[in-house]
């Protein structure tokens, strides 16, 4: 009984927050940053042992909270596939997306592991499947998560996400180059997402009118990846972190990133998900490339991925 499994991070490309309240995101999978899971038969009368390497833990199955979201998941995956949980197993887990940065690390780590164990109990399963298995970890992890970290990261596609509705993959029309700036301030998504629906309580109409403009910027924004406008994206991205400081989410250590890029060419930058440290993201051609990341060095940021989006291959 042996399976693999792994799955991308991901970053959210335009529409956080408002996504919670039922408008429009999209998201794209970063390859270049995966978690991966490897379940092996254990040593007999272990029972289930899972090695979380990153974090240096090794802890019984059993012997987890009901709270742990791995636990939540791979608890799921055995009802599922009939299982019995008296098995003995290894399931080891390891990552390269950081942690807590609007990357998804906890999507992609749980996502990872219960596609190794189906993989493992040779039970068939499907994208949608995955993505609705790791949503009850996410809420473990983020409280009332929209959905959207979970189905990009099974997807592994490009995705045009609302809430309640099946994912929409979509196709680019161009090649969008994209520079991902690690801010070094951890930013749990949890926090963010509670202080926005504090807000949002105390002023409905205002935050509404917040996310109504947000929505209509994410349409405008599909079409220009469906046109291949690097230009209109950035113009885009640039209004919608306007917005994102008006909602509360920005930091000066987004802002500074984000003016950082732009004074180095870059078309447009963002902060990307839950915001308040985290990543910023920043749209460039493909020669001001390293400039802009020698601009967002020197602004502070602790580390880079450079990532392409790249039109798909018509299928034969
Ligand atoms: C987190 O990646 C994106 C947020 O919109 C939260 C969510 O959608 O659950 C901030």
């Amino acid at each position: 009984m042996r399976g693999r499994g792994s799955a991308p991070g991901k970053i959210i490309l335009l529409g956080e927050h408002a996504v919670v309240y039922g408008r429009p995101a999209i998201a794209v999978p970063i390859s270049d940053v995966r978690a991966s899971a490897i379940v092996q038969p254990g040593r007999r009368g272990a029972g289930i042992v899972i090695h979380a390497l990153d974090i240096g833990r090794h802890y019984l199955l059993d012997a987890a909270p009901p709270t742990d979201p791995i636990a939540c998941v791979i608890r799921e995956v055995l009802t599922r596939c009939e299982i019995a949980p008296s098995l003995d197993l290894d399931i080891t887990i390891s990552s390269e997306i950081p942690i807590a940065s609007g990357m998804g690390s906890g999507a992609a780590v749980a996502t990872a592991v219960v596609r190794a164990l189906f993989a493992a109990f040779g039970c068939p399963v499907d994208n949608a499947t995955i993505s609705e298995i790791v949503y009850q970890s996410e809420t473990l992890l983020h409280g009332t998560p929209s959905g959207i970290d979970n189905t990009v990261v099974a997807y592994e596609r490009p995705i045009w996400f609302v809430r309640g509705t099946p994912p929409t993959p979509f196709h680019v029309g161009g090649r969008f180059h994209l520079l991902i700036a690690d801010t070094g301030v951890p930013s749990p998504t949890r926090l963010t997402v509670g202080d926005v629906r504090a807000a949002w309580e105390r002023d409905r109409e205002r935050y509404e009118a917040l996310f109504d403009e947000i929505g209509a910027l994410v349409a405008s924004a599909r079409e220009a990846l469906q046109r291949g406008d690097t230009v209109q994206l950035g113009m885009l991205m640039q209004r919608n972190h306007t917005l994102l400081r008006q909602i509360g989410v920005s930091a000066d250590v987004n802002d500074r990133l984000v003016e950082a890029a732009l004074d180095a060419g870059a078309y447009g930058a963002k902060l990307s998900g839950g915001g308040r440290g985290g990543n910023v993201i920043a749209l460039v051609d493909e020669a001001q490339r390293e400039v802009v990341a020698q601009a967002l060095q020197s602004a502070g940021a602790v580390r880079l991925l450079s990532t392409t989006l790249i039109p798909e291959e018509p299928q034969p």
